[in-house]
């Protein structure tokens, strides 16, 4: 809901989960609340600053909370806008012109947007009457979440140099806050760090070229005693797939900026007269029921209203991928080898990975040759495609479309086709380059390319890989004074690139991924509805990786494959059983060679695989809660136990895990949560319960608030199980 109160200037957006509350005075855009939703009729004028009439030293911007801080007339931090004009100064004072309310949400042009046809939208108009530069700040209430984002015009005679164009800033008040946000490395992706904020500027960012493994575009304060069930949290997400800044400065009095979006390191925007650009949208998140309260916002605005591919809402199927069963000692046999032993125990789609394609050995060569190496596919991808098809499964495949080996028929062809800056060496990363995707030659390239494999055989899904981050991201194509925007106008051509051949291929199922999860990110998960969520496939170090990744990302986004033992990143020894309990948590599949299994884990394969299809809808779809955390050393679990649940109308599935076993062991409880306290759930009777656990009925306030014992019942390290109970009535 949008209320205006056009005499005090002031603009209530709310939902039945936040107020945000917006003032204009003397021409600034002030925030004067964001929080528990607040009567309609609330009247938080009060709350505009009242030194706007004193003229004292400290009457300067740096003292108000603004929506827009802009440089050079009195904000003392990181703007989020600024942009140099024609006669050299960063001066970027745009004030308040009037306001809009669309019946509707707009797409942004070229960029991944929420949408929401249903939903109202606040445009405010701010301008700088001395460059002409003007502003318009889109707020849409949407599931529960507030999106943002910017549109900049100039409407000067001069170009202008955008340094800072932020999507969203944001002020709160009081400085008791904590920051939390998923940092990482390859194969370590998406570590939850929370740290108290002390005064100074807190950054979260990457300068990579992509949203990158190091770091996610996501950043939520929290106050100290806000725990998964209860407390405020203020997460910002921002759907974008490159470069960005996520940062908290709190300042010297009680106050505190939030904001989000390009980063000023990376990206610069030369704006011509007459012309505009364009934010990514940030996503805010207001809960006062803890992180859980914020992921479920997060989950169903993101599943719902941000993937467009149909497979968004369909159960995903059971697949093997043969990446960690051969590498890139692939052919045609050794593909249908592993299709034939998949389909025995009811898998439905076979990957193929790396390798199949050029000259490609090793990962020294080949990018950009993309047909098939007719060595190791005799038959063609459409041979092979037909083959797996008649053995009962889909067919998928892998590619990489954004890089270039130096060892290329491609390069050789085209050696400025690569990002590069002229008369400098070469970066290489993976032995890689990657292709200039700010060129539309090369954009398009890479559309009739995609178009040619997926029209050339039956395949069903592809995996869209990505595994090297820029340097030298300079383009052969710009003046010098735009190649800045090289790294943005890289992202505008892949979100063309995939526009393009998503919505030619509705059918086909992508999955993203980047060296594994190194581009976990809303911007992708627009296009393609699940990505590889890390390329460590150790069952321990996935509680980790799945549990934090699910605080923004739903479980319907993160492939988890059961892989071999010894895990082939950690070398650690884990239980069958494990291994299919953790890569239940998301979209289920195989990464291993089936015919080196032992007959009795590839019974257990079999039985996994038959109740994986009865729960999948579940998991595709259902409320997705944490319950215990891997990460709390501190509680009495010690870290040692992870446990999560799945909700629909009539299911619930719980997941629980102890890593390590204990000597005198205590049996723990698990509290569940989100359950109808009335309703009764019968916990079903499957081959594996634990002895202890009977097949009965429990109450959802019984299981809420008394708990359930989590019995393991195998000797050792590594335990699992996962529940499932039927809502009876
Ligand atoms: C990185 C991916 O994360 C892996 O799963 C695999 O596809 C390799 N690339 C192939 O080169």
């Amino acid at each position: 809901m949008i209320l205006v109160s056009k005499e005090k200037h002031i603009f209530h957006l709310s939902c039945e989960n936040f107020s945000y509350v917006l003032a204009v005075r003397e021409g600034r855009l002030l925030n004067l609340y964001f929080g528990r939703p607040q009567p309609a009729e609330a009247d938080l004028d009060y709350l505009i600053p009242s030194f706007y009439s004193n003229s004292s030293f400290e009457q300067l911007e740096q003292h108000l909370p603004l929506e827009l801080p802009s440089a050079g007339t009195g904000w003392y931090g990181d703007p989020a806008l600024q942009a140099i004009g024609p006669d050299g100064n960063n001066i970027t004072s745009l004030k308040y012109q009037d306001y809009k309310i669309l019946p509707h949400k707009e797409s942004l042009e070229g960029l991944p947007s929420t949408q929401d046809p249903a939903a109202e939208t606040l445009q405010i108009h701010m301008k700088d009457e001395y460059t002409g530069l003007s502003a318009v700040l889109s707020y849409t209430v949407i599931a529960g979440a507030l999106a943002r984002s910017m549109k900049l015009m100039n409407g000067g005679s001069a170009p202008l140099n955008l340094t800072h164009m932020a999507s969203a800033a944001l002020p709160l008040f009081g400085r008791d806050y904590e920051v939390i946000h998923l940092r990482g490395a390859w194969a370590r992706e998406r570590r939850l760090v929370r740290t108290p904020l002390g005064q100074g500027t807190y950054r979260v960012e990457s300068q990579r070229g992509a949203s990158g493994h190091e770091e996610n575009p996501f950043i939520a304060l929290v106050r100290p005693q806000t725990t998964e069930f209860s407390g405020d949290v203020y997460g910002l997400s921002l759907i974008y797939s490159g470069s960005f800044l996520a940062e908290a400065q709190v300042g010297d009095s009680d106050s505190l900026h939030l904001s989000i979006g390009l980063n000023p390191m990376t990206h610069r925007w030369l704006l011509g007269s007459g012309e505009s650009f364009q934010t990514p949208e940030a996503v805010l998140v207001y809960s006062a029921d803890g992180l859980n309260g914020m992921s479920h916002i997060y989950h169903v605005l993101y599943r719902d209203y941000l993937c467009r591919s149909p497979w968004a809402h369909r159960e995903r199927p059971v697949l093997i991928n043969n990446w960690e069963a051969t590498y890139f000692d692939i052919n045609e046999s050794k593909i249908l080898a592993l299709g034939k032993k998949a389909a025995e125990i009811g898998v439905e789609l076979l990957v193929m990975d790396d390798g199949w394609f050029g000259n490609r050995y090793d990962d020294h060569r080949a990018l950009g040759d993309w047909y098939e190496n007719p060595v190791k596919l005799p038959h063609g991808l459409k041979g092979l495609a037909e083959k797996v098809n008649k053995l009962g499964l889909k067919f998928g495949l892998w590619v990489e479309p954004e890089m270039i080996s130096p060892d290329s028929d491609l390069y050789r062809a085209h050696p400025d086709w690569c990002l590069h800056a002229p008369n400098r060496p070469r970066t290489l990363g993976r032995n890689q380059l990657i292709l200039d995707l700010s060129r539309e030659d090369v954009q398009d390239f890479i559309i009739q390319m995609m178009k040619h494999i997926l029209s050339s055989a039956n395949i069903s899904y592809i995996k869209w890989d990505m595994n090297r981050n820029m340097t030298e991201s300079f383009s052969a194509l710009l003046p010098p004074e735009r190649q800045l925007e090289t790294q943005h106008r890289y992202m505008l051509g892949l979100y063309r690139v995939l526009e393009e051949v998503t919505s030619a291929f509705p059918e086909v199922l992508f999955e993203s991924c980047s060296g594994g999860g190194g581009r976990f990110d809303p911007g992708m998960l627009y296009y393609m509805p699940q990505t590889w969520t890390s390329d460590d496939t150790d069952a321990v170090e996935r509680l980790k990786i799945q549990y934090s990744t699910s605080l923004v990302y739903p479980a319907s986004a993160m492939g988890a494959h059961v892989s071999a033992c010894p895990n082939h990143q950690v070398g650690r020894v884990t239980p069958f059983r494990m291994r299919a309990d953790v890569a239940v948590g998301g979209n289920f599949g195989f990464e291993l060679d089936l015919a080196k299994l032992p007959p009795e884990e590839l019974a257990t394969a079999k039985a996994y695989v038959t109740r994986l299809k009865q729960i999948r809808s579940l998991t595709a779809r259902g409320s997705f809660s944490r319950l215990l955390s891997p990460y709390d050393k501190e509680s009495v679990y010690g870290g040692n136990y992870a446990a999560w649940q799945f909700v629909s109308d009539d299911q619930l599935l719980l997941c629980y895990y102890r890593v390590l076993a204990e000597a005198n062991p205590v049996t723990r409880r698990v509290f569940l949560t989100d359950l109808d306290p009335q309703a009764i759930y019968r916990l079903e009777k499957t081959e594996d319960l634990p002895k202890g656990l009977a097949a009965r009925e429990f109450s959802g306030a019984a299981l809420m608030q008394a708990g359930l014992p989590m019995v393991f019942d195998q000797p050792g390290d590594f335990n699992s199980r996962t529940l499932l109970f039927t809502k009876v009535r």
